[in-house]
């Protein structure tokens, strides 16, 4: 008999009996080797001591209730390790089921978050009651690595709540619900305001039913919403909600369509055959290479970013705790949302005290959707708003220490609000500029402490994106980019680092991806093709759409004083083949994009697209041209891998964890590839595969697709991009 070391064993004079999770010596429970023997050695034991047993509660005595699998034995599977993967999965399963199955009450008292793996042994329990604690999330996010929940997720969540539910609710896009948001979604039956009280809690359900067990093990029952006939029904979809049908269209890793046919299968077969079938699919996804790759960008990557590896050592953390914020437009709105949510009073400056007032209102508005979901209080609301000044008065702004501006894209302009402001600030204020294009360098020559002053790259809508991107600019201080990434954390955002360069990291790269989608359009491609190939490459936008959004404009006005620096320095300057297309449509067919009304897209009076403009076949299609949909898909992936590679060669990049984490969080480069480097890492057949295929890409579209030296020289040594 296995004995149990992350599991205590305590029962009271009443015969209950509270399994406390608690593995030694670590900071958290997870499912490693130790639960395993130790969740086994607890089966046996209930099951010997049974009659002695009034029932059982899981508790932990860590800070959070379970954190899940142990994702640093997870990345090392191969597929060779399949076995291994099966089996270890199979039997943590089996001992739950038979503690589930005793005859006997089992309750979860869920402390802290539950997620996957936690979740899934409070699943196990036949009654669920978590503690409203703050910050505390409870489901399953498999999805999101990659992966589906193997401990019986997926078969129970199914029988909790039905196919549908299960999948849209919990399984297809991991949603991590508060507790008060999992009790209204029938992950948890009942809250608990204190400890005390979710013991209470978990004592009374024992008390009063003696006899308890799963509604799945009494005779008869039937899944909620009833089961498809058809055991080929992911090929069957249209029985389902179209948002569903949504989500799975040409996803293009396999975890969605594994859970989708994992739900299925297992709805239609007795409980532990379809623990059998979950277990196969999730070793499927465990010992590929998408996991991998996803696992690796958002929790090791996120773990070298957050843990402060581009942030200066040995500077003291500071805390930001008033903030000026310059323009009330729509970034400057959602920058001060987002600063006084993280409970830093912040002043909102505008030219009039109308503009600034309605940017505060910008708050307001997200504050009553909060409200109404239930995310916040009266009370919350009411403070969040007092932290809020809006005003057209520079002396307002005194004692700030930190400014971030916002104003028009536009240095003369940036240069004079600096210049208002900086004598009523703090003397020692951070001085940060939210600009997209211009040259955090130049930008610091109209203050009178540039080595304080840097680029602090929000994305829009600041309220939703993780991502900030930190700007160093040629005299911005050590001091001055600590500050930053600490006031970035503060607001429970993610820093990348980068140096200054035109379009710094994101806007340069994403500008690749854009690029070439409209270069496509002028090679002929059908548009809907185009389209369609950014959304199978697993990009969240589509790239036409996309670039109506930013406006066509744009990137000429981008162009054409980046050509300018070009010309000044003495370099030469490519043209890009998306330019023709670009002035085309602006110039000759008056479509600059959404806001002018036209683009690639028609849109009706209320802004709302309505389908793609059909002129561009008229005026761009080349009958007989085919480019394969492979091609399609792949040009838009390699555009921005090689051009981050060129980021890391130029020094624009310092790390590879910031360009993978940068691609996912800040400009939406695909998830299942792990990161825009990562996505070179995992190419089949590696570096070298990687070189190979650009090369072809080259022969093919043209020169910015020769590798650069540098990525053929790491592929000719046999290496991979690691930090
Ligand atoms: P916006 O046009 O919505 O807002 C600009 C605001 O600045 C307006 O409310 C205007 O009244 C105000 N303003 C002008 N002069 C001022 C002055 N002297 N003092 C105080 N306020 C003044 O522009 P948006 O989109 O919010 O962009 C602002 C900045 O953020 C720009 O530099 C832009 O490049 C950058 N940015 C924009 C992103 C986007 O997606 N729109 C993303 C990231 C950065």
């Amino acid at each position: 008999m296995s004995e149990s070391t992350t599991i205590r064993w305590e029962q009271d004079e009443t015969g209950v009996v509270t399994l406390v999770l608690d593995d030694p010596g670590q900071s958290a429970n997870t499912m490693n080797q130790a639960f395993k023997d130790s969740i086994a050695a607890v089966a046996d034991r209930a099951e010997a001591e049974k009659d002695s047993i009034r029932g059982i509660i899981y508790t932990s005595a860590k800070k959070t209730f379970f954190a899940g699998g142990d994702l640093k034995d997870m990345i090392r599977l191969r597929p060779e390790h399949a076995q291994l993967a099966f089996d270890t999965g199979t039997e943590i399963k089996r001992s739950l089921r038979r503690i589930e199955t005793l005859g006997k009450p089992v309750v979860a008292a869920i402390n802290g978050a539950a997620l996957g793996g936690g979740y899934e042994i409070a699943l196990a329990s036949h009654h669920r009651v978590a503690l409203d604690a703050p910050g505390s999330k409870i489901g399953l996010p498999e999805v999101t690595l990659g992966l589906l929940p193997a401990g019986g997720g997926v078969t129970r969540t199914v029988r909790l709540m039905g196919i549908a539910d299960a999948l849209l609710k919990v399984l297809l896009q991991g949603t991590q619900y508060n507790p008060q948001r999992a009790l209204d979604n029938g992950l948890v039956h009942e809250l608990a305001a204190t400890p005390e009280e979710m013991l209470d809690k978990a004592r009374a359900f024992i008390d009063a039913h003696p006899e308890s067990q799963q509604p799945w093990d009494v005779p008869g029952y039937k899944i909620p919403g009833g089961t498809p006939s058809n055991p080929r029904f992911a090929a069957n979809l249209p029985a389902f909600p179209a948002s569903l049908k949504k989500q799975l269209n040409g996803a293009p890793y396999p975890a969605p369509r594994n859970i989708l046919a994992c739900a299925v299968e297992g709805s239609q077969v007795d409980f532990e055959t379809a623990l059998t079938i979950e277990a196969r699919y999730f070793t499927e996804l465990v010992t590929g290479q998408t996991a991998k790759n996803m696992i690796q960008a958002f929790f090791f990557d996120l773990q070298a970013v957050n843990a402060g590896r581009s942030r200066p050592q040995g500077i003291t953390p500071r805390q930001v705790r008033k903030v000026a914020v310059l323009g009330a437009g729509m970034m400057g709105a959602g920058i001060a949302y987002s600063c006084a949510r993280a409970g830093i009073e912040v002043v909102l400056k505008d030219v009039t005290a109308e503009a600034a007032a309605k940017g505060k209102a910008y708050s307001e508005k997200l504050l009553d959707k909060a409200l109404s979901r239930g995310r916040t209080t009266e009370a919350g609301r009411a403070e969040l708003l007092a932290r809020i000044t809006p005003t057209a008065d520079v002396a307002d702004l005194a004692g700030c220490d930190a400014v971030i501006e916002a104003v028009f894209e536009d240095t003369a302009l940036k240069h004079k609000v600096f210049q208002e402001i900086q004598d009523v600030i703090a003397p020692d204020a951070l001085l940060c500029s939210n600009t997209s294009t211009l040259p955090i360098t130049g930008l610091a020559e109209g203050v009178k402490r540039p080595a304080d002053f840097i680029g602090l790259h929000f994305f829009s809508p600041v309220d939703k994106m993780p991502l900030v991107e930190i700007i160093k600019g040629a005299r911005t201080g050590d001091d001055a980019i600590a500050r930053a990434f600490d006031l970035v954390r503060q607001i429970n955002k993610t820093p990348i680092v980068v140096n200054d360069s035109r379009g710094f990291f994101t806007s340069r790269v994403i500008g690749q991806f854009i690029n070439e989608g409209v270069a496509m359009v002028g090679e002929g491609v059908e548009p809907a093709s185009i389209e369609q190939a950014a959304a199978q490459a697993g990009y969240p936008a589509k790239v036409l759409s996309l670039m109506d959004e930013l406006t066509l404009t744009l990137p000429r006005k981008i162009r054409n004083e980046s050509r300018k620096a070009f010309e000044a320095e003495g370099r030469t300057w490519t043209e890009h083949p998306a330019d023709t297309v670009i002035d085309r449509m602006v110039d000759e067919f008056g479509r600059p994009g959404r806001s002018g009304g036209a683009g690639f897209y028609e849109y009706d009076e209320s802004g709302r697209r309505t389908r793609i403009w059909p002129g561009l076949r008229e005026h761009f299609a080349k009958p007989g041209h085919e480019v394969p949909f492979e091609d399609l898909k792949e040009r838009m992936l390699f555009s921005e891998a090689l051009d981050t590679v060129r980021c890391l060669d130029e020094g624009v990049l310092t790390s590879v964890a910031d360009a993978n984490i940068g691609s996912i969080m800040g400009i939406g480069f695909p998830a299942w590839t792990g990161g825009v480097i990562q996505y070179i890492n995992g190419y089949e057949g590696g570096l070298a595969g990687f070189v190979a295929r650009a090369r072809e890409l080259a022969g093919t579209y043209g020169e910015r697709f020769t590798p650069p030296a540098s990525l053929v020289e790491k592929a000719e040594r046999g290496e991979t991009y690691a930090d």
